[in-house]
């Protein structure tokens, strides 16, 4: 499989690993058949302007890169514009990704919308992202269309 510059400047050098201990936001996602498990912890301003996110993702390369590239994407952003922000939209940041990995970008988006999710329900606001189905220990994104 053959893997762009980018993803694996991504993958060996990650970017916003670790975890915000005072973060605003969490979103935990994971897909149980392949092992992979996204954390991302977020600080949003009065603005709703993401300022600092963090993640921790145990998983394979292409989902480690796309976790690391949707970190530095979405900083500085409105949370209204990032949780819009789709797995194609990561993977052309990184100059594509096989085809067959394209869906472990899911775990990257899905882990910011849960982050931004948990943020708004914390605020009493109505969430963005609604349903998310990574969330949901039975998912499994290898079964999903791309
Ligand atoms: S192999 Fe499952 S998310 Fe990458």
């Amino acid at each position: 499989m053959i893997y762009t510059e980018k993803v694996m400047d991504h993958f060996n050098n990650p970017r916003n690993v670790g975890v915000i201990e005072d973060a605003d936001g969490v979103g935990e996602v994971g897909n149980p058949t392949c092992g992979d498990i996204m954390k991302i912890t977020i600080k949003v301003d009065d603005d709703d302007t993401l300022t600092d996110l963090k993640f921790q993702t145990l998983g394979c390369g292409a989902a480690i890169a796309t976790s690391s590239m949707i970190t530095e994407l979405a900083k500085g952003m409105k949370i209204q514009d990032a949780v819009r922000i789709s797995k194609q939209e990561v993977a052309d940041e990184l100059d594509g990704l096989p085809a067959p990995k394209m869906h472990c970008s899911v775990l990257a988006t899905d882990g910011l919308k849960v982050a931004i999710d948990d943020y708004l329900k914390k605020h009493g606001r109505e969430p963005l992202a609604g349903e998310i189905k990574s969330a949901d220990p039975n998912f499994d994104p290898h079964a999903e269309e791309d």
